[in-house]
């Protein structure tokens, strides 16, 4: 069996309107991850982004904006690799041998595209439908061993070990023969959890909060200003009870649990935690003092990706230099890849980058 060192990779989309749950459920962990003794690789998934229609122009902004977010909140690009997808080829091209690996009737379980294509489901782009087999293609391009994610994408993560797993059945006696052990890509592990893994609407408990609700108070933006936040938390929908003291009291109270949960994500504290300071207190009484930390943490944030927004130059040169530390990995793979399902190559690619 291969040895795996610990590998972390995630991705996030560049359509607009980063939020509250993007950042508890993702970014802030990503920054966290970076204290492991592990390679993180960040990235901007462009490629995913174009599933659905994306004016150029905006999108270009985008993804300078998701990467700015990053760097904002604390990832360190000379620490981990910060790149967006578009500019590491190998992604697109490992799509396409896991496209003929992955089984239909796998793609046809996949909840998020039913979601996402609706009733129209026959105006979809092919892309929208193979969106999964691609983001199998971002982490195993590195075969990385841990995947930092919100709930949402839960079921994507169990599709990219059914990919690894079926990939290293079918080529077994390739990937031995080229020197790969038993097996060739691991079996990742999906990192969901602690208090924010789903963040939901704050107007209604029972919604994720998004990137597309027609609300913006639905969601905090990363963008937006500390009177913005302050707002929109004093308005979250509530019901009339005070907090319980216990977490199972949260149990049939959504929007209770979820505001619980957003400040226990923000002071790193568990939901037990928050109800032991604040068990038995009135919204009137929870609601400024999450207002209070939520513009302590994020009000920071939107202030620094203004900064580095406005000098695009130096998000640019972030990208390219992590997509050129990216796809030397990715390449070694590949290459390997091309040797195990038996296509004749050039030779070793990009060995000479570095
Ligand atoms: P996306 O914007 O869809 O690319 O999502 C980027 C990351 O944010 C993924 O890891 C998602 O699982 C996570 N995420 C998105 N929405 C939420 C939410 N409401 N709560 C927690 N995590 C979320
Ligand atoms: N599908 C993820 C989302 O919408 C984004 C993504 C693409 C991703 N490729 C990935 C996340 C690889 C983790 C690993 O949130």
């Amino acid at each position: 069996m291969a040895a795996f060192t610990e590998l972390v990779f995630s991705g996030v989309q560049p359509t607009g309107n980063l939020h509250l749950g993007n950042y508890l459920g993702a970014v802030k962990r990503f920054v966290e991850m970076q204290d492991r003794d592990a390679q993180c690789l960040y990235c901007v998934v462009d490629l995913h982004a174009i599933t659905v229609w994306q004016d150029p122009e905006a999108l270009r902004g985008q993804i300078r904006e998701v990467t700015a977010a990053f760097l904002a909140a604390g990832i360190d690009p000379r620490r981990a690799i910060v790149f967006n997808q578009s500019q590491v080829p190998q992604h697109a091209e490992l799509a396409w041998v896991f496209n003929c690996v992955a089984r239909l009737g796998w793609l046809n379980r996949m909840t998020q595209f039913k979601e996402k294509a609706g009733k129209d489901r026959e105006n979809a782009s092919i892309g929208l439908y193979d969106y999964p087999v691609l983001m199998a293609a971002d982490i195993l391009a590195y075969r990385a061993t841990h995947v930092p994610v919100g709930e949402d994408q839960k079921q994507h993560l169990e599709l990219t070990r059914d990919i690894a797993q079926k990939f290293n059945t079918d080529f077994v006696g390739s990937i031995a023969a080229h020197g790969h052990g038993e097996a060739f890509f691991p079996v990742t592990e999906p990192l969901i959890g602690g208090p924010a893994a789903r963040v939901m609407s704050l107007r209604d408990g029972t919604k994720k909060m998004s990137k597309s609700d027609p609300s913006d108070n639905a969601r905090i933006n990363l963008t937006d200003d500390a009177d913005a936040i302050a707002q929109k938390i004093r308005r979250a929908k509530t019901d009339p009870e005070p907090l319980p003291s216990e977490v199972a009291g949260l149990r049939e109270r959504p929007e209770a649990d979820n505001l619980v949960g957003i400040y226990a994500a923000l002071a790193g504290i568990t939901r037990e935690e928050v109800l032991r300071d604040f068990g038995g207190a009135q919204f009137s009484t929870f609601k400024p003092a999450l207002a209070d930390l939520a513009v302590t943490s994020l009000a920071p944030i939107a202030l620094e990706m203004r900064r580095l927004t406005a000098d695009p130059g130096h998000i640019d040169a972030v990208l390219a230099d992590g997509s050129a530390r990216a796809e030397v990995i990715a390449a070694q793979t590949l290459d390997a890849v091309k040797d195990i399902v038996g296509f004749v190559r050039r030779g070793p690619s990009l060995q000479a980058v570095r």
